[in-house]
Parts: C-alpha cells; sequence; structure tokens
C-alpha cells in the first residue's frame, strides 16, 4: 500500500456562526479502501508483505455490511493477495448473496466462513484455531483495530490539521480516536462520537493511545447500525445542501452529533472543529436495501 501522491482536500463547512466547521475528505483516500480502513491497513498490510510470505493471505473478521470487510476484500483484490473473512451469522451462509457488501467482497475474490453470533464472540478461540490452520496468515481482528492500525492513523494528521482546536471521529473498535489522540498535538481536544453503545471503550482507547486527551460523546442513536428517520433526514440534507455523502452508521451519526454539540453551545466561540470523514459509503447500498424492506424512505447516494 503506498502514501497518497496528493494531500486529502479538507473542506469548509459553512455555518454562518463564530464558529467554523470543516471535513477532512479521509474518504477519497483510495475509491474502495476508504477512509481510516486505508490507514488501519497499511502498516498491518505492508509489514506483512516485507515479510514475503510464500502464500500471502489476509484472513479478517466482520459483519454482513461491515465497512472493513469489504475494504479487506477490495486491498486483496488490488493486490491479488488471497482473502478470508469469518463472517458473524451462520444464517447468512445460504442468503449471503441477498446482502450487497458480501456480493461485492465476493466479486473482490475473498472467501466466507460464516459461524455463529455465539462463536463469533469468543475471537480469541477462533483467532487460535485459525493460526493453527493458516500459519502463514495475516490474521487482522475485527474492524482492523491494533497497534499497528493505531500508528497508520498518523497519517491523517498532517501540518494543516495542526490548526484545529477539535478534532472529530466516529468511534467502532476505537483504534482511529486513539490514533487521532495519540499523535494529535497537545493544545488539541479529541472528540470521539461513539456509534456502538459499548462502556468498555474508553479503558480500550486510553489503552491504545496512551493519552487522556480525548473526550466521547455518545452519538448510536439508538443503537449500532439502527438508523433514525431523522438520521436519514439529516443525511440527504446534509448531501443536497454541501454535496458529500455521509454513511448512516458512523459519518452520518457523528456530524449530526457535531451539529447538535454546535447548536447546543457545546464549542467555545470562534473555536476550528475538523471532523474525519471515514468513508463507509459502501453502506449505503445495504442500508437502502434494508429500508425497502420496511417501506422507509431512501437514502442518497
Ligand atoms: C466509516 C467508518 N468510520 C469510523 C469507523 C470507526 O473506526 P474504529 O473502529 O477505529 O473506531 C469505522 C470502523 O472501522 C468505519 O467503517
Amino acid at each position: 500500500m503506498n502514501l497518497p501522491e496528493t494531500l486529502i482536500p479538507i473542506v469548509e463547512i459553512p455555518l454562518n456562526k463564530n464558529i467554523r466547521l470543516f471535513i477532512k475528505r479521509e474518504d477519497l483516500v483510495h475509491p474502495e479502501i476508504s477512509g481510516n480502513k486505508y490507514w488501519k491497513l497499511f502498516y498491518n498490510v505492508n509489514n506483512y508483505l516485507d515479510r514475503k510470505p510464500s502464500h500471502p493471505l489476509i484472513i479478517t473478521f466482520g459483519g454482513a455490511f461491515s465497512n472493513h470487510i469489504s475494504a479487506v476484500s477490495a486491498l486483496g483484490k488490488s493486490l491479488g493477495i488471497k482473502t478470508l473473512g469469518i463472517i458473524r451469522g451462520d444464517e447468512l451462509s445460504d442468503k449471503w448473496r441477498e446482502n450487497a457488501t458480501l456480493t461485492h467482497a465476493h466479486e473482490n475474490e475473498m472467501e466466507f466462513r460464516f459461524v455463529t453470533r455465539t462463536a463469533y464472540r469468543d475471537k480469541e478461540y477462533l483467532t487460535q484455531i485459525l493460526e493453527k490452520e493458516f500459519p502463514e496468515a495475516l490474521i487482522i481482528p475485527e474492524g482492523g483495530t491494533n497497534e499497528s492500525a493505531v500508528k497508520g492513523v498518523k497519517h491523517m494528521l498532517d501540518d494543516r490539521t495542526k490548526s484545529f482546536d477539535y478534532l472529530c471521529t466516529a468511534v467502532g473498535t476505537g483504534g482511529t480516536v486513539a490514533g487521532i489522540s495519540r499523535f494529535s498535538e497537545v493544545n488539541q481536544k479529541v472528540l470521539g462520537f461513539k456509534v456502538v453503545a459499548d462502556s468498555s471503550l474508553a479503558k480500550r482507547i486510553l489503552e491504545l493511545s496512551g493519552r487522556e486527551n480525548f473526550q466521547l460523546i455518545d452519538a448510536h442513536f439508538g443503537g449500532y447500525g439502527k438508523i433514525t428517520d431523522e438520521n436519514i433526514r439529516f443525511i440527504n440534507w446534509f448531501s443536497n445542501e454541501f454535496g458529500i455523502p455521509l454513511d448512516p452508521i458512523y459519518t452520518g451519526k457523528m456530524l449530526q452529533k457535531v451539529f447538535e454539540l454546535i447548536d447546543e453551545g457545546f464549542f467555545p466561540e470562534h473555536s476550528k472543529i475538523l471532523a474525519f470523514h471515514t468513508g463507509g459509503l459502501q453502506g449505503i447500498k445495504g442500508a437502502n436495501e434494508m429500508l425497502s424492506k420496511q417501506n422507509r424512505n431512501f437514502l442518497i447516494n
């Protein structure tokens, strides 16, 4: 994996307030290995390939709508490396073709193993079994979060990002916010918008980051993967107003919450806020399929 040849754009979202909001379009880093996934995979994959495995294989874990599964499959395809996805939910084994993310991953030649939700929970055990079966493989944890991922997130920060008072990102497994926290400037505040209701995240992020400069804010709007009518309205409004698509699971919820915080006076006047667009747009297709089954409005894509 290479460093991008050009700077990732930072664009202002005009607010007509004494506060300025900008978005770093990390989603544009790669057409398919989008946003934070590119950076979380960067050192994991490059260090693995530097070891020159004779039959390279990348194994990872995820749910049926996982951006990470989609990104790893695309990475495998682009580098000519085999990939294996350990997918949560054995009920999907005969109906994965109904799922847009898995169909796309299959087109990228990812192979799947479907495991029960109970078995999936014990990923340590699953990993041990996989290590025995595939001793040469690179096994990447769910969401890609590990020490190498945190190091890769450093590339999301550069000289331009130093001038912001607040750095905002969506939080799933915590690797991205941990990297931003570890590599940000001393005067910067890091806000992580939790899209999962997981009370163990703060401890995990602190372990990964080693710094206490971050604050976690709930942004799950009813739970991970739940999409409310308000979320749909916000994402469609944002896309029409500013021409930037957001995904319904991570970036849409983060920015909706950022707007709420601005309205509530959370940010002091003259604050400069930078929100990272961490990608995830592949999820819109699957979300629209789900919404259509519920006779609900669609997300613009
Ligand atoms: C689009 C998007 N944004 C944010 C995140 C959250 O990242 P993390 O799991 O590192 O907290 C993810 C998950 O990888 C994601 O897919």
